[in-house]
C-alpha cells in the first residue's frame, strides 16, 4: 500500500550515500508502487546545481545501481521515472543558515515531510536545531514531520547522550528515526522470524544447550577513501555498538509481545542492559599491515593501513576488533558471545554461528575421531544469505565412522527478490511511521555503554594493538581469545 503523501527532504544530496543508495531506493519504492502519487523530493546542499543537473545525477545513480546489481529490471520504468523527477527539486543553501530553512518551509508548507540527514555527523545537531527553531519540526493539523539520522550517532557514550538530549529539544522521540542499515537487511530481520515463527529452535536457544555464539563481520575492503573519517573512528566505533550489537540483540533478546515498535525495542533494551561492558583482557585490537589476496602469480598486493591515504605513519587506530561479551541473564549466563570484525580480511562474510553443546561421547568413544563434529547453526547474513546446520553423520562403510555434514538453506533457492539497496524498507517504514527497525535513544546508548571501556583505554593509549597481514584471517591474538577456553573461530574461508 502506498505511503501517505509528503515530501522527502535530503540534506546532503551531493554525498555518496544519496547517490549510491537513497536515490536508487526511492526509485525502487516508486517502481513497487509504494510511494504516493503526491510525493516530492527536495535535495538540500551547498553546491551550485540546477534542477536539471540534479535529475542527471539522479539518473546516473540509478543506471549505476541497475548495472552493478545486474538485476533483470535493466529497463528504466519510464512512467515512474517521469513522475518522480517531475517532483524533484534542488535547494541550494547552507545547513547553518536560517534562510535555507525558510526557503524549505515554503516548499513543504502544510505537507508531511521526512528530513533525511545524509550529512557528516557534525551537522546533525545544527540541522535539527534549525528545524526546531524554524518551526519545520512542528507536527500540527495532522501533518507529520520526521527526521532520519545516519550513523555515526556520537563517538562514545557521553557524546551519544549529549546528541540525544540535543535532538529531543526540537523533536519528540516518535519523530526520530536513527538508522542502522543492518536492520534493513532481510537476513537480519529474518533472525526474529527464524526464532519466533518456528517451534524447534527456541527450546534449544539458551545456556542449557548453547556452548557459545560467534558473530563475524569480515570485510575485504580496506579504508578506501575514508581515511580521515576512519582514523578517528576505528573498527570498534564503526561496527560494534551499532551493527554487531544489532546482531547480538536479535540473537539474544526474548520474544517481544508484539511487533509494535516499542515492544521490540523494549526487549532489545533489556538484553543490552544485561551485557556487561567489555573487559580489556577479553578484547583484541588489530591493524592490517601489507599483504595480498591470494598467492603466486595471481596475487593482488595490498598496502598496509599506515600506507593508506590520510593515515598517520604511526597510527594506533584498529582496523580489526574481536571481543568476548556475556549476557548476564537467566537465558544466557555463562555463554560467551564472541564478536569479530575487520577490514582487509580474506573474504567478505557476515554471519552468526550458534555453537551447540557437545553430545555425550559415550556411544562413539571408540570411533576414530578425537572430537564429534560440533552442531553449529549458522545464520548467513551476507554475501550469501541463508542458514546452515552442521551435524555428524555416519560415513558409509562397514566400520563405524563419523563425518561432519551440513544441511543448507539458501534464500535465493526459495525466494526471488526485486532489486534492493537495503534502504527501501527503512525509508518506507519511516514514511508510514513505523519505528520498529530504528534505534531508540536507549538502544543507542546501550551499545555505546558496552564498548566504552575499550574506547577509553584506546584514548589513553592503554589498548594494545596486534598486527595482521592484509588478505588473511586477522591477528593471532584473536585466535588466542578463544583458545583460552579450548574454542576456535569458524574458518572464514570454509
Ligand atoms: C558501515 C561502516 O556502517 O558499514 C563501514 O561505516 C562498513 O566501514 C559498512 O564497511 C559495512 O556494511 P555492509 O552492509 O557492507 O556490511
Amino acid at each position: 500500500e502506498p505511503a501517505p503523501p509528503g515530501t522527502f527532504v535530503i540534506f546532503g544530496g551531493g554525498g555518496d550515500l544519496t547517490r549510491r543508495l537513497l536515490m536508487p531506493a526511492l526509485y525502487n519504492l516508486a517502481c513497487s508502487g509504494l510511494l504516493n502519487e503526491d510525493f516530492s523530493i527536495v535535495i538540500v546542499d551547498w553546491a551550485e546545481l540546477s534542477d536539471e543537473d540534479l535529475i542527471t545525477q539522479f539518473r546516473a545513480s540509478i543506471d549505476d545501481f541497475v548495472n552493478k546489481r545486474g538485476t533483470t529490471a535493466t529497463e528504466l520504468q519510464h512512467q515512474v521515472w517521469e513522475r518522480l523527477t517531475a517532483n524533484t527539486s534542488y535547494l541550494r543553501g547552507s545547513f547553518e543558515d536560517a534562510a535555507t530553512y525558510h526557503a524549505l518551509g515554503e516548499r513543504i508548507s502544510g505537507r508531511n515531510a521526512v528530513f533525511y540527514l545524509a550529512v557528516a555527523a557534525r551537522f546533525f545537531g545544527t540541522i535539527v536545531d534549525n528545524l526546531g527553531e524554524s518551526g519545520l519540526a512542528r507536527e500540527e493539523n495532522g501533518v507529520t514531520r520526521r527526521v532520519i539520522i545516519e550513523k555515526p550517532f556520537g563517538s562514545d557514550l557521553a557524546s551519544a547522550r549529549a546528541l540525544n538530549v540535543r535532538l529531543q529539544r526540537s523533536l519528540d522521540e516518535t519523530q526520530i528515526y536513527r538508522i542502522d542499515h543492518y536492520l534493513g537487511k532481510e537476513t537480519v530481520q529474518n533472525i526474529l522470524a527464524l526464532r519466533f515463527s518456528n517451534g524447534i529452535f527456541e527450546p534449544l536457544w539458551n545456556r542449557q544447550n548453547i556452548d557459545h555464539v560467534q558473530i563475524t563481520a569480515a570485510e575485504t575492503v580496506g579504508v578506501e577513501k575514508r581515511g580521515r573519517f576512519y582514523e578517528q573512528t576505528g573498527a570498534t566505533r564503526d561496527m560494534v555498538p551499532n551493527h554487531l550489537m544489532q546482531l547480538l540483540t536479535m540473537v539474544g533478546m526474548e520474544a517481544p509481545t508484539s511487533f509494535d515498535a516499542d515492544a521490540v525495542r523494549d526487549e532489545k533494551a533489556k538484553v543490552l542492559a544485561a551485557v556487561q561492558p567489555v573487559k580489556m583482557e577479553d578484547m583484541v585490537r588489530g591493524q592490517y599491515v601489507s599483504g595480498s589476496f591470494g598467492v603466486g602469480d595471481e596475487a593482488e598486493a595490498l598496502r598496509g593501513y599506515r600506507e593508506e591515504q590520510d593515515i598517520a605513519l604511526g597510527s594506533q587506530t584498529e582496523t580489526y576488533v574481536a571481543m568476548k561479551l556475556g549476557i548476564d541473564n537467566w537465558r544466557w549466563a555463562g555463554v560467551p558471545f564472541y564478536l569479530r570484525t575487520g577490514k582487509r580480511l580474506r573474504v567478505r562474510k557476515t554471519e552468526i554461528a550458534i555453537h551447540f553443546k557437545q553430545a555425550p561421547f559415550a556411544l562413539f568413544r571408540d570411533t576414530p575421531v578425537d572430537k564429534l563434529t560440533p552442531n553449529i547453526l549458522v545464520l548467513h547474513i551476507q554475501p550469501t544469505e541463508g542458514v546452515t546446520l552442521q551435524f555428524s553423520a555416519k560415513v558409509p562403510g562397514p566400520a563405524v565412522r563419523l563425518g561432519g555434514v551440513r544441511m543448507k538453506f539458501d534464500y535465493s533457492d526459495w525466494f526471488s527478490d526485486g532489486p534492493s539497496t537495503g534502504y527501501e524498507t527503512l525509508i518506507y517504514d519511516c514514511l508510514i511511521g513505523d519505528q520498529t527497525l530504528f534505534q531508540r535513544a536507549d538502544n543507542i546508548e546501550g551499545g555505546w555503554r558496552i564498548v566504552q571501556p575499550a574506547l577509553s583505554a584506546a584514548a589513553g593509549d592503554h589498548a594494545p594493538l596486534s598486527f595482521y597481514p592484509a588478505g588473511l584471517d586477522g591477528p593471532r591474538d584473536a585466535d588466542e581469545l578463544l583458545a583460552r577456553t579450548g574454542r576456535r573461530w569458524l574458518e572464514l574461508s570454509r
